[in-house]
């Protein structure tokens, strides 16, 4: 067990976008890119900064455009953005974008939901985003959605799962990021449905992208890194969920991640001191406590470390 693993892998930091657009609290602008400024100084190098769909669905979103032009990251970092349609593409661009992330998902009633799109239409937009994508030098990540269990139809087939990465590897995108969206599966399940979509999909091309909803997160991660998955996606403190599916809590947080991987020998380059240090930013910005295990225990340490130094109540917030 554990033999052969990846010995590094790919972080992608998806807290400013899957953890921000689900906060109901209005975080401004320059707070934002301060948050995005604090996970790149802890070493991330790819960060989902914002999602460029209808204000209308994500309002907490809707600054994306501020938000991209105001960053300023070392140019080793590459920024993502969540894009829905031409409409959101475009916005990419102007934002000066050279990464792009398209999602779908894998069940009518959530696509329905999500993107207001059948299965079926959502690839055909994906067609068009993928190809103009391309043809203007851009790199395209997409996302599936609800592919162990969807809030609305239960128990996804492996099958339907398949079916769909085998059009997306058709259409070329360059990474494929399965999403547990509500959290729910587990090792088992993992290991089946990427196993076969490892039959048409490139090892190197997938990604997984779990919520932590049931604490399934990391075992997932670890069934991930036995069949040699090497890309996982993460948000800062476990912040996270999306709006159109009910149940879904945060993702799998980053330093929880982080933590295991590097106790295992698995390289990271994140610096898990300066990722607790962003951890208290957005815990400061968003008012509340973030539910990421690793952060909670470093916190609770620097609290004590703190009372002992002061003899007063520590400044973190209980
Ligand atoms: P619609 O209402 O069917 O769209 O929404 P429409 O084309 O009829 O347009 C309606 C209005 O929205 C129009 O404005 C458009 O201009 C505007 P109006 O004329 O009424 O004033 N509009 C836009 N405005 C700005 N940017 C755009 C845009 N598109 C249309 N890009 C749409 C369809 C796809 C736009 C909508 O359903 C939408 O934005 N959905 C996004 C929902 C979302 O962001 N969900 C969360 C992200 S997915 C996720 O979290 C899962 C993931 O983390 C992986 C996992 O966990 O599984 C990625
Ligand atoms: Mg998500």
């Amino acid at each position: 067990m554990l033999e052969g693993i990846p010995k590094q892998v790919k972080i992608v930091e998806v807290g400013p976008r899957d953890g921000l657009q689900n906060e109901s609290r209005h975080v401004p602008t320059a707070d934002k890119v301060r948050l995005i400024e604090a996970l790149a100084a802890a070493g991330l190098k790819n960060i989902e900064v914002t999602s460029f769909v209808s204000p209308k669905w994500i309002p907490q979103l809707a600054d994306g455009l501020e938000v991209c032009r105001s960053l300023q990251l070392p140019v080793d970092v590459i920024k993502t953005a969540l894009v829905p349609n031409m409409k959101g593409y475009e916005t990419a661009c102007q934002a000066g974008l050279s990464h792009i992330a398209l999602f779908m998902s894998t069940t009518e009633s959530h696509s329905k939901k999500n993107i207001n799109k059948s299965v079926d239409e959502a690839l055909a937009t994906l067609g068009e985003l993928s190809k103009q994508a391309k043809s203007d030098g851009k790199w395209v990540r997409c996302y599936l959605s609800v592919v162990f269990e969807c809030p609305y139809e239960g128990t996804v087939s492996p099958d339907q799962v398949a079916r769909i990465t085998d059009k997306l590897v058709e259409l070329g995108v360059d990474e494929i990021s399965l999403g547990d969206t509500i959290g729910a599966a587990t090792p088992r399940q993992v290991e089946n449905v990427v196993k076969l979509v490892l039959r048409s999909t490139e090892i190197s091309k997938l990604a997984l992208h779990f919520h932590d909803t049931r604490g399934t997160a990391l075992a997932n991660v670890l069934a991930g890194l036995e069949l040699g998955i090497s890309i996982f996606d993460s948000s800062l403190g476990g912040m996270g969920g999306c709006p159109y599916a009910p149940g879904a809590a945060g993702n799998l947080a980053t330093e929880d991640l982080v933590y295991m991987l590097e106790g295992m020998g698995v390289k990271t380059g994140v610096d898990l001191e300066k990722l607790v240090d962003a951890g208290c930013l957005a815990e400061e910005l968003l008012e509340k406590k973030l539910p990421g295990r690793y952060l909670r225990a470093c916190l609770s340490t620097r609290e004590k470390e703190n009372c002992s130094k002061a003899g007063t109540a520590s400044a973190v917030k209980q």
